[in-house]
């Protein structure tokens, strides 16, 4: 295990893999779609342009749009954005890819999902911080829903939701642990949605910090309105 205490924190990185096809949003792709007049991809990368102790951003990007978001970068102004990559087939490719492409002083890194345009500084803040002493950080945000699981439409069995909860991003990493999890991932021929679940894998300690119910992922055509109205109450 790495020794988190001792590792330097001097070039901080934020990855943000937005190279999804969003199958299940209709037809137009929705890095793009207007949140309050201004393209997702854009109110994304402010986040964390604006947000302190982010030294870099890269963006991972379907292959054959790279000129697109280079223009929505140009027009709204983003600052720090030194790397757009193209994506592979899965998230976990996209965000291996996106390793690869990054410079090799990183010493830490933000995963975020491009389709998650509402966290707040407070939040990104609380991974940096907390990375400071840790390897792995990941925010949570507990089950409120009844959990079942189903069974061709008949409910199998109610899981008991006690300790249980949902993942969200940024996720924070030493960069040289998230490195080595997806090698690992690819030797082991693991794969996961998340990149704290490749660093479990591993055997290693994920350390979780609370996320925030307004933090969500732009998933389907009606996520949209919800998105605006958090994004008009915290801008
Ligand atoms: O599909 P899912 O909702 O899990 O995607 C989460 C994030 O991962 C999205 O921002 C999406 O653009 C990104 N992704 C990617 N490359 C893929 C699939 C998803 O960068 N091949």
């Amino acid at each position: 295990m790495l020794d988190a205490g001792k590792v330097d924190m001097a070039m901080t990185d934020a990855l943000i893999v937005a190279a999804g096809s969003g199958e299940r949003f209709g037809d137009q792709p929705k890095q793009f779609v207007l949140l309050n007049g201004r393209p997702m991809i854009a109110w994304v990368v402010e986040r964390f342009s604006r947000q302190k102790g982010i030294d870099r951003i890269t963006l991972v990007v379907p292959a054959g749009s790279k000129d697109r978001f280079e223009q929505v970068i140009e027009q709204h102004g983003l600052e720090k954005v030194e790397g757009l990559i193209a994506g592979g087939e899965t998230r976990q490719e996209s965000v291996r890819l996106g390793l690869e492409g990054l410079a090799p002083d990183s010493d830490a890194i933000l995963v975020h999902d491009g389709a998650r345009p509402c966290p707040t500084s407070a939040l990104i803040g609380r991974i940096l911080e907390t990375l400071r002493h840790k390897n792995a950080v990941i925010p949570t945000i507990p089950a409120v829903d009844t959990l079942i699981r189903e069974a061709s439409a008949e409910v199998g069995e109610v899981v008991d939701r006690t300790g249980i909860s949902a993942v969200q991003t940024p996720q924070g990493f030493r960069t040289e642990l998230l490195r080595r999890a997806h090698q690992s991932a690819i030797e082991k021929g693991i794969r996961s949605s998340d990149d704290g679940s490749l660093i479990l894998a591993m055997g290693e300690i994920v350390t979780t910090v609370p996320g925030e119910r307004t933090n969500i992922k732009v998933t389907f055509e009606d996520d949209v309105a919800m998105a605006e109205a958090i994004l008009a109450r915290d801008d």
